[in-house]
């Protein structure tokens, strides 16, 4: 085995030095053609002497030919690293966002290195309650939370609620009321969640701290103070905090500042416990973008908040979902035609699409790709990578630059699809979902099987 050279990520707290030269370009000086900027990849991502790419020491085009494609490869110690930072950053109570991406697995895996974990559906509760995560470090959220929903929380004895209505604020009474006297859990503590009027720079369908919001209630129109009041007055609660969330994919640390400004002046006088600022944390997805480390979105923020007047003592969170999971996860594909149309573009299909990843089609979200066998390689070509679905605007890269002698049976990787892929996987075309893998020390595990054509006729009467 020829030695592995280690990948240069600087601007990165968990930077690995630079070993025999950087083999790959930093990602925010990087251009279009460039290869893929370091830090798009997983921690342990490592170049083979050929350009063959390994990550948590298993050789990923070998990989995708004992698992098929498409395939979810994460690196696990990428994802333990990342929650060790959340928790480094913003201290016990910080929530790992798990709708970014859930299994059996990961809840474990975020649980292990201690985070507690953000549910929004029953779903999400089920899941990682089934995974042994104990009900006390979960933390419910959603804006339309049902009865049975409320229910389920409370029976597991959740950590927290986070209120997001007035319809709410009554149907938490109505289940704390109708579980009654014999009830076996304390009372819930609650947050309430506010919009503090932010217009976070992120596209707008991720956006949510803005007043024209489903989510939360507005501090600018008092709404706010009225829910502090009314659960304040609510005998089966424990008002514990306030809770906020701006956005997603949030690249500017401005934005997390300003809305901590609004925030602690509201949160401040109320002489509350908890105050959670949400996740949102953005991370570089192509080259040529940055994005704050955990470390500085935390300290920012946190200044933010004292400054604002929030006394020492106060808890103070957040939730990050995709800062944790995005970089740690690439999906690999495996190239089925190349069709050149001169003078208009070339399409690349590989075997997967919108169904795997629908980010580009919902956000226009752009991505990068490029050959596992040849990672540092030059990308001079431009071509269009799209799926295997009926419609044109399954497309998965709009603008990739790959090596020119990208062919018909390559495997062909996208990385920093670890949020918000899996998680939002559909079986569109009856396309059985992907497996999802987690490697590390050498040794692939499939946490999520490959769904099969028999489990599409599962739920059929
Ligand atoms: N907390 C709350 C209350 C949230 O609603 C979210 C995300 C998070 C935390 C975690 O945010 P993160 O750190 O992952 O940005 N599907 C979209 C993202 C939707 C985010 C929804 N809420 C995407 O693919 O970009």
């Amino acid at each position: 085995m020829p030695p592995n050279r280690r990948i240069r990520r600087s601007g990165h707290p968990a930077a690995a030095p630079a070993a025999g030269g950087a083999a790959l370009p930093d990602v925010a000086t990087a251009g279009p053609s460039d290869p893929p900027g370091g830090q798009l990849l997983p921690d342990t991502a490592r170049l083979g002497e050929d350009g063959s790419l390994s990550v948590g020491g298993v050789e990923l085009v070998s990989l995708a030919e004992e698992h098929g494609t498409p395939l979810f490869v994460y690196d696990e110690a990428h994802l333990r690293a990342r929650c060790r930072e959340a928790l480094a950053a913003w201290g016990d109570g910080v929530a790992y966002a798990t709708k970014a991406f859930l299994c059996l697995a990961m809840a474990r895996l975020a649980h292990e290195e201690g985070m507690c974990l953000d549910v929004s559906t029953a779903g999400e509760l089920h899941v990682a309650l089934a995974a042994g995560v104990p009900g006390e470090r979960l933390v419910l959220h959603g804006n339309n939370k049902s009865k049975d929903e409320l229910r389920r929380g409370l029976e597991a004895g959740v950590g927290r609620i986070v209120v997001d209505s007035f319809d709410e604020v009554a149907r938490l009474g109505a289940v704390t009321e109708s579980l009654g006297p014999g009830r076996t859990f304390d009372r819930p503590k609650v947050l309430v969640r506010v919009t503090p009027g932010v217009e976070a720079h992120t596209h707008e369908f991720v956006r949510t701290g803005q007043e024209d919001t489903k989510f939360g209630f507005s501090v600018a129109s008092g709404a706010a103070a009225q829910a502090v009041a009314a659960l304040e007055l609510m005998p089966g609660v424990e008002l514990v905090g306030v809770h906020a969330h701006i956005g997603s994919q949030v690249f500017e640390a401005s934005s997390f500042v300003q809305a901590a400004e609004v925030l602690g002046r509201f949160f401040a006088p109320l002489g509350l416990p908890e105050l959670v600022v949400g996740g949102g944390l953005g991370v570089p997805y192509v080259n040529g973008e940055s994005a704050p480390t955990m470390a500085t979105w935390a300290s920012s923020t946190l200044e933010a908040v004292r400054s604002a007047g929030v006394p020492d003592g106060t808890r103070v969170t957040a939730e990050p979902g995709r800062a944790v999971a995005a970089p740690a996860g690439m999906t690999l594909y495996r190239v089925g035609t190349v069709k050149a149309l001169p003078g208009i573009r070339t399409y690349v299909a590989v075997d997967g699409g919108m169904s795997d990843n629908p980010r580009p089609v919902l956000y226009g979200s752009g991505y990068e790709a490029f050959l596992p066998r040849r990672t540092g390689a030059p990308r001079p070509l431009e071509v269009r990578v799209v799926g295997k679905h009926c419609e044109s605007g399954d497309v998965l890269v709009a603008r990739a630059h790959v090596p020119a002698d990208l062919a018909v049976g390559d495997v062909l990787a996208v990385p920093v699809t670890g949020a918000y892929g899996y998680s939002m996987a559909s079986n569109y075309n009856k396309v059985p979902r992907p497996a999802v893998v987690f490697v590390a020390e050498g040794r692939a595990r499939v946490v999520v099987r490959r769904e099969t054509l028999d489990d599409l006729l599962g739920l059929d009467r």
